[in-house]
């Protein structure tokens, strides 16, 4: 199998060097997980046919589902069937699937004698069930593989294994190794799709992490691409747009304002903020009613709903507005309305807007947390729900 330069690196370190825990941390589709893949596999193999056991940790049974058996199926050529306990057959081993995302995740560990771990995406996993999974590498010959993509430079995941890289056992042997990949070692993408994917990547936090596989914290304004000579237009131009889809993304707020965003999608799936509602101390009362006029506007449109607020969210379904809860995933939520602005596929009717005009420029990150800061955030919550739901399957699938 041919691998790309980096690739060729690491697989040489984990057939020579051996290091216990081995991570590959960088740009997303930079070529990790397909070589940890590869070495996991490698190392079950040294194991054939005595029925131990190994580990795959992963965010969620769905992703450990499409990071890691959909390509190691490809790779074996054949099916890997998972059992009731989560569990394939892989060279006469048992390799259990565990989602180790939750506090209580590395309940699912415990107890268990494991001879090697592939953990996919590291940062998405919490930082006990990684601790556990490593704990449980136990047997003679164990390796640990993690691959993650950066964030915040105090997560765990750098401070306790990347900044400890060359670390070595009392006996000399290596402990700890990281890699670090850039989207640009993945020299098997298709140039034209690798331009694509930088252009529209949003600038500062984003193509630092997504492209260049670095650990920056986040810092100043979030949509450092939006620029209002291009994404505002008015009223009169909006009205020679076709419009082929509307929806709506609701905040609930009360000493903060409340906020409804109405998004129109044109044929070539760009979208337009057309109205934004904004207000501070209003009840439940007022909105329904708000939603209902847009609703006699729109149609009966989908409301992607922040649900905090269940019983408000409810309250809009019994008075027959198509109410859902939205998609609340901060981070990845801002990197889709950023690219959208980086793409130039979100406009704002500048005439329809008010609130907007402000939080756009006082929307900011909390270089602490790698957050927002939770003030000015109103209107980009509902703008955020809106554009991240509406667009959720195109991204999961890759079609965004
Ligand atoms: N050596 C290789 N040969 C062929 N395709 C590769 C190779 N390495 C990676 N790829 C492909 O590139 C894409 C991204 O690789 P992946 O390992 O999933 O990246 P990452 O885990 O860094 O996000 C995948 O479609 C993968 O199959
Ligand atoms: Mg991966």
């Amino acid at each position: 199998m041919e691998l790309t330069k980096k690739q060729n690196e690491l697989y040489r370190c984990f057939l020579v060097e051996k290091p216990k825990i081995l991570v590959a941390a960088g740009a997303k589709r930079a070529g990790k997980t397909h070589i940890f893949i590869l070495s996991f596999l490698t190392h079950i193999a040294q194991f054939e046919g005595q029925g131990l056991s190994f580990i795959i940790g992963g965010a969620t049974q769905a992703s450990i589902k499409r990071n890691v058996l959909d390509e190691m199926e490809l790779l074996l050529g054949k099916e890997l069937k998972l059992s009731k306990s989560n569990a394939i057959e892989v060279f006469g081993n048992k390799v259990y699937c565990f989602d180790g995302a939750n506090a209580d995740s590395w309940k699912k560990a415990r107890g268990f004698t494991a001879a090697g771990a592939l953990l996919n995406e590291g940062t998405a996993l919490h930082d006990s069930f990684v601790k556990e999974v490593i704990s449980r590498c136990s047997y003679n010959g164990s390796r640990i593989l993690i691959d993650t993509n950066p964030e915040n430079p105090v997560h765990r995941v750098k401070t306790d294994y990347i900044d400890k890289d060359g670390q070595r056992l009392a006996n000399g042997r290596l402990n700890i190794k990281a890699f670090h990949f850039s989207l640009f070692d993945n020299t098997f993408l298709d140039p034209e799709y690798v331009e694509s994917i930088v252009a529209s990547t949003p600038s500062g936090m984003f193509m630092d992490r997504d492209i260049h596989g670095l650990w920056v914290s986040a810092e100043g304004v979030i949509y450092k691409d939006f620029n209002q000579s291009i994404h505002f237009i008015t009223s009169v131009e909006a009205e020679t747009v076709n419009f082929t889809k509307y929806y709506a993304g609701v905040d609930w707020g009360y000493e903060h304002h409340g906020s409804i965003v109405v998004i129109g999608e044109d044929d070539k799936e760009n979208a337009y903020l057309l109205e934004e509602h904004a207000k501070q101390h209003e009840e439940i009362d007022y909105w329904v009613d708000v939603a209902k006029r847009i609703k006699e506007r729109y149609g009966n449109i989908f409301f992607y709903c922040d649900s905090a607020r269940p019983e408000h969210v409810k309250r809009f379904k019994r008075e027959r507005l198509k109410a859902v809860n939205g998609r609340k995933e901060i981070v990845a939520g801002i990197e889709e309305v950023g690219r959208s602005f980086k793409r130039n596929e979100l406009f704002i009717v500048e005439d329809n807007v008010s609130r907007f005009k402000e939080e756009i420029y006082m929307y900011v990150w909390n270089e602490t947390t790698g957050l927002p800061v939770k003030q000015w955030d109103d209107v980009m919550d509902a703008l955020r729900y809106a554009i991240y739901t509406h667009n959720y399957r195109k991204i999961i699938s890759g079609r965004r």
